[in-house]
């Protein structure tokens, strides 16, 4: 891995052993894309100068070369595309032309102040500086190149280092001009309980992409696309993926240019956005992953996948196994008192559970979703010796014990409230507006934020938990903060979300020993900024296996499943009325972090029976689950079926899943080819005690068993023979 500056050519070349990113300065000022992909020693001159219509003797400001080079950086000067950065100036005009000014190669990766992000273990980063000449405005472009994942993280600071105030009014991360637009485009969008569903679409000239600006990445898209070449597959091709850590608002868009340049760029949203910095003050960015792969798009995936391991999850849990849990919720919803739960932590002693998490309702007065967040105190009448007489019985019977929390919210009837109205974001004159019937919790300000982490903190104490479950359900309307001038409302989205990462930081640290979960009205929150702080995030309230199954596909397209929340859930599902065999449901919440969410006390032995043998299996198999080398091989957004399989990184282990939707009469066996193992190993299915070989499962396949009724699995659990 390095990064190679070449004073003659002017350029900069980023690259371990399997990609390259290399950009060049135009005229001596200007930073010009030049490629990203497959490691290349070199791009010559020739090649360069036919992509650009340019070389040094050529390049003229003049002949506005700046509106059709590919750049690193545009900004609003001569280049009328799309850019990246964009600013006022005090006297109203928004020209900005920042030249380079210096660079400097550093071992890590510096930190990014309060916004999270990858840390840097054996990579190096760049740090190219700009300066506009007339405003005195400098821009840090920063990219950190690792040597054990093919991703490439960007990001940018903007420093008034003029003597006026400046006002941001757009700072994306990262910008990526393609040399060419014959690619398709990939984003995740969906529903609450349809959360990301994969989308794919050729590009087309002018602007596409996906967008929040609902305050939270939320559950109708993914701060994440993906562009792959037309023929490009699962196993073969190249893909570009762009992930941005941000939990907020944000836009990854694409725009084609009339030469058919593909300009690719991630950031926070500038909708609603504005940024004013006085002189010598500075904005960061969030930071972008870039992953690539020749490998097509399950290459990529690994990429994030790895980069998720090995550099942005954190703390005692990242990469150990999980506890196998069951959640309340769904057993009782709001319906429980402290016999209720005794009886469901009885029952889950009985199926081998490690933990039992109290959901929603065990504080405060809140019988159903309208009234109590804020009021972060025990429900004496639900539970008459408090969190800490509960949880101590649920540890005496020698289950761990988790707690649901909401801390970003405040309904209108709760103590907080009356007592601070002013807390809750909300537009001064128009309508407070209630969603689920609950205001968003104004986290731009520090003592809103102390009294919240004191609150929960607290409650985390008197608890004992073991785990919690953070919860956000509702995104945000109406903006508008009081703390905030007029001339700053704009910053509130941003504000806000640097208060979210704030809280978490704090409590977080405050309990190591405990397991985090995020959540968001199911997955409306899953993002790389909150894995930063929470190894775990609620996929879906949608548990309906079959459903899953597209859920857990698309949103592996970026994240483990490690990082992926799958319970087994009651039949007919509460979402879908879908009736699917416990065995399925339970073979597709083991590729994430198991666990069950419905009423133990309600099943008969012989389910509990399945269920403790799932739960051995699970033991015995979660490490690779969680954190091998993953592979899709068949996508339910297709066809009949759905699997995957994870791969042991000595390749001497797979575990591969299996999943019919609805039965057909009269089919032949179908077969599935694995992938990822080793072809000159022997593995024996650890279930069936069947041998086969790698080659064989790799070139020929594995028999699949016609299904005999609906949404049918199988598994194989396969290990190398010495
Ligand atoms: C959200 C979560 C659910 C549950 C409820 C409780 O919808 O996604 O899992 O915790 O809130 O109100």
């Amino acid at each position: 891995m390095s990064i190679a500056y070449d004073s003659r050519t002017q350029a900069f070349h980023l690259k371990n052993a399997r990609v390259s990113y290399i950009f060049r300065l135009a005229g001596g000022k200007y930073p010009i894309h030049v490629y990203w992909g497959r490691r290349v020693r070199n791009i010559t001159d020739e090649l360069i100068e036919r992509r650009t219509a340019w070389t040094d003797e050529t390049f003229s400001l003049n002949e506005a070369s700046l509106d059709y080079l590919p750049q690193e950086c545009p900004t609003f000067a001569v280049d009328m595309r799309e850019g990246m950065i964009h600013l006022v100036h005090e006297n109203g005009t928004s020209a900005l032309l920042p030249e380079y000014v210096s660079h400097e190669v550093v071992d890590g990766k510096p930190s990014l102040g309060e916004l999270p992000g990858a840390r840097g273990e054996g990579a190096q980063t760049l740090l190219l500086r700009l300066r506009d000449a007339v405003s005195g405005v400098v821009i840090e472009l920063c990219y950190t190149v690792y040597e054990d994942v093919d991703v490439i993280a960007r990001s940018a600071r903007i420093v008034n280092g003029g003597k006026t105030p400046v006002t941001v009014e757009k700072a994306l991360s990262a910008c990526v001009d393609f040399d060419g637009s014959d690619m398709n485009l990939t984003t995740l969008n969906g529903a609450w309980a349809r959360e990301r569903h994969l989308y794919t679409r050729p590009l087309v000239p002018g602007h596409q992409g996906t967008a929040s600006v609902r305050g939270a990445s939320s559950v109708q898209t993914s701060p994440f696309m993906m562009l792959t070449g037309r023929d490009t597959t699962e196993t073969a091709g190249d893909a570009f993926g762009f992930a941005l850590c941000y939990s907020g608002n944000f836009e990854a868009s694409v725009y084609v240019d009339q030469h058919a340049v593909a300009r690719a760029q991630i950031g926070i949203h500038p909708f609603n956005f504005s940024w004013r910095l006085a002189p010598g003050e500075a904005f960061q960015t969030p930071e972008a992953y870039l992953a690539y792969s020749a490998g097509g798009i399950g290459g990529m995936s690994r990429q994030f996948h790895t980069l998720i391991h090995r550099h942005i999850t954190t703390g005692k849990y990242a990469r150990a196994a999980r506890p196998i849990l069951i959640n309340n919720w769904e057993a009782t919803y709001f319906n429980f008192d402290e016999a209720k739960l005794l009886d469901l932590a009885r029952a889950a002693v009985r199926a081998d559970i490690d933990l039992l998490v109290l959901d929603d309702g065990w504080f405060g007065h809140r019988d159903r979703d309208n009234s109590s967040l804020g009021d972060w105190v025990d429900d004496t009448r639900k539970l008459p010796d408090g969190l800490a007489g509960l949880s101590e019985k649920i540890h005496a019977l020698g289950l761990k014990f988790g707690l649901w929390v909401e801390p970003e919210m405040v309904s209108p009837d709760s103590d907080l409230y009356r007592a601070h109205p002013d807390w809750c974001i909300h537009a001064p004159g128009y309508p407070r507006v209630e969603m689920r019937n609950q205001l968003v919790l104004d986290l731009s300000r520090a003592e809103v934020r102390d009294h919240v982490v004191g609150m929960i903190t607290d409650a985390l104490r008197r608890g004992h938990v073991d785990y919690v479950k953070w919860d956000m359900n509702r995104f945000i309307t109406m903006w508008g903060s009081a703390a905030l001038p007029a001339g700053r409302q704009k910053e509130l989205g941003h504000r806000y979300i640097l208060g979210v990462y704030d809280m978490m930081r704090r409590i977080t640290q405050a309990f190591p020993d405990v397991l985090f979960e995020s959540c968001a009205g199911g997955g409306g929150r899953f993002d790389l900024g909150m894995l930063c702080f929470m190894p775990q995030t609620w996929c879906s309230d949608d548990t309906d296996a079959w459903m899953r199954c597209k859920i857990q596909h698309a949103t592996s397209l970026v994240f483990p499943p490690s990082a992926m929340g799958a319970h087994v859930s009651a039949v007919p599902n509460h979402q879908t009325g879908r009736s699917t065999p416990l065995s399925t449901r339970a073979a597709v919440a083991m590729s994430g972090t198991y666990g069950y969410e419905l009423d133990l006390t309600k099943l008969p032995d012989e389910e509990i029976e399945a269920i403790r043998a799932f739960n051995a299996k699970v033991r015995a198999v979660q490490p690779l689950l969680l954190y091998g080398t993953y592979h899709r091989l068949r996508s339910a957004f297709e066809g009949n079926d759905a699997a995957w399989m994870s791969v042991s990184e000595d390749r001497r282990e797979a575990v591969v899943t299996h999943v019919y939707g609805q039965a057909v009469p009269n089919t032949k066996d179908g077969l599935l080819r694995l992938t990822g193992l080793d072809p000159d190993l022997t593995y024996r299915d650890a279930q069936t005690g069947k041998t086969y070989g790698g080659d064989e499962l790799m070139y020929y396949g594995l028999r699949l068993k016609a299904p005999w009724g609906d949404y049918m699995s199988q598994q194989w659990h396969l290990v190398a023979e010495a």
